[in-house]
């Protein structure tokens, strides 16, 4: 995957979360009653929490089996510095939508 110059939560942050993040913290009663399962959680954890630090720790990382690739980790850390972009949602991707 090219790294976005300009992430969105739609278009990157929110694809990358459902692949490897809310099969665990689907909601605030998951693992670490942690819910990145919209925008609103996903920007709290971001930067109020420990979300930046945890997918970039190499002893305590997330994903728990291991960190995602260094291309993934790079855009949700440009997409922290440029103040969560929230963007449009794309209705032309075919899987089931975020609501
Ligand atoms: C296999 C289940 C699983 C997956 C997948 C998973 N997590 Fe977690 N996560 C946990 C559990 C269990 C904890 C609590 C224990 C710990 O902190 O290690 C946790 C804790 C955390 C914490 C610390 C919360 C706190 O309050 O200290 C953060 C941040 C976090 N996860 C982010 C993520 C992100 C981001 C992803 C996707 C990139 C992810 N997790 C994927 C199970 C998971």
């Amino acid at each position: 995957m090219e790294t976005p110059s300009s992430p969105s939560y739609h278009n990157d942050i929110q694809p990358i979360m459902e692949r490897y993040c809310t099969k665990c913290h689907y909601n605030k009663k998951a693992a670490a009653k942690l819910s990145l399962a919209n925008y609103a959680d996903v920007v709290e954890e971001t930067r109020y929490q420990d979300l930046l630090f945890r997918i970039n720790c190499d002893t305590m990382p997330m994903p728990p089996k291991r960190l995602m690739r260094d291309s993934l980790r790079t855009v949700i850390n440009n997409w922290a510095e440029l103040g969560y972009p929230l963007g449009i949602p794309d209705t032309t991707r075919s899987k089931k939508s975020s609501k």
